[in-house]
């Protein structure tokens, strides 16, 4: 089978198509022939920096669709052939990937393969952004970071659902305007805390959603209102690790709290699954829609990282691996 690896961590470069024996399934896995795989990223951070990288070669890719191909010792409640869509712990770029069960999920209905492939990272991740860990209530604000890309389309979306007044922050004009039309209010490019205090009247906003990280999460703090919540999900800046304690939350009362769904995955797989299936359900009523706004054959798996690495791309990117 075809893969895309790199032997060493660096740009988009290092990717690379090798031929590659295809994957068995161990026991409690499901092999699948993928149709389409997701770019995250985290696929980036994993080829730069090994983020989550256990050894080198490594295939990257975290989110296929495709058809079963074999089930492993154990495996129930799935078939050969059928459509399905997964979340991987790597090795997603490539004719054939291996998933725990537990994260293989029957395509919705009513949903393509090509739409299945962007289901399983940024649509749990955003629903348990806004209803399990930030716990949202109609009338609130909240004020999310990367507006405009996989994650921030599915926030703006299921944030308006739930009542709230939304603002985003993107880095362009450009993205400014997509990202109004996936639920967000408003959407501030570039500094954000003194458009944020002037839209709520000074008093700043209930929930902070920040993938960033660094000096962007501490100004995230700083525009919590009284009793205000802010959640960590990422570290797209690559700052070192934040903390907090009394002096950022004793003032005004505040909460901070964080969410990964690839160790949620790890550590509380009958969790992540009831979580997937009531984020997917988002998509099959209608209330969420996922753009795809560029699709790659699997060779051209280095342009797709230079999209997203040049902070241009907007919504869902995929490889068309199977088709
Ligand atoms: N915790 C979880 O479970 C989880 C799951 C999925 C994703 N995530 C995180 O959510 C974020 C979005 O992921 P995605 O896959 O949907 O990607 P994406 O948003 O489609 O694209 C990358 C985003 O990162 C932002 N960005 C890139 N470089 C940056 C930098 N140096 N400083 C600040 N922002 C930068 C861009 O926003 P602007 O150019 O508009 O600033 C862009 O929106 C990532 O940080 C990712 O790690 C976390």
């Amino acid at each position: 089978m075809r893969a895309i690896e790199f032997q060493e961590y660096g740009g988009p470069e290092v990717l690379k198509v090798v031929e590659a024996e295809a994957p068995e399934p161990g026991p409690g896995q499901v092999s699948v022939d993928v149709a389409y795989a997701g770019i995250n990223f985290a696929d980036l951070k994993a080829r730069e920096t090994g983020y989550r990288v256990p050894r080198l070669p490594f295939v990257p890719g975290l989110e296929v669709s495709g058809r079963v191909r074999a089930l492993g010792e154990g495996v129930t409640g799935l078939t050969v052939g059928q459509e399905v869509t997964a979340l991987t712990e790597g090795g997603a770029y490539a004719d054939v990937a291996v998933a725990d069960a537990t994260t293989v999920f029957p395509v919705p209905a009513g949903v393509g393969l090509r739409t299945a492939a962007t289901l399983p990272t940024v649509l749990p991740t955003a629903y348990a952004l806004v209803h399990s860990v930030g716990r949202l209530q109609p009338g609130e604000t909240v004020l999310v970071q990367g507006a405009a890309g996989g994650v921030g389309t599915v926030l703006g979306q299921l944030a308006k659902a739930a009542g709230g007044t939304v603002y985003g922050v993107v880095s362009s004009a450009a993205k400014a305007d997509y990202a109004r039309e996936y639920g967000y209010d408003e959407v501030f490019v570039g500094d954000f805390e003194k458009p944020v205090r002037a839209a709520t009247d000074g008093r700043g906003v209930d929930l902070v959603l920040d993938p960033v990280g660094g000096d962007t999460l501490r100004a995230g703090l700083a525009s919590l209102a009284v009793f205000g919540r802010l959640v960590s999900f990422g570290n797209a800046s690559g700052a070192k690790a934040w903390s907090v304690g009394q002096p950022e939350l004793y003032p005004h009362g505040v909460t901070v709290g964080g969410f990964s769904i690839l160790t949620l995955a790890q550590t509380a797989p009958a969790e992540l699954r009831a979580l997937a299936e009531r984020a997917f359900a988002k998509v099959v009523d209608g209330t969420v829609s996922l753009p795809v706004t560029a699709e790659f054959g699997l060779a051209e798996a280095a342009e797709a990282h230079r999209l997203m690495g040049t902070r241009t791309s907007t919504g869902k990117l995929l490889l068309r691996v199977g088709g």
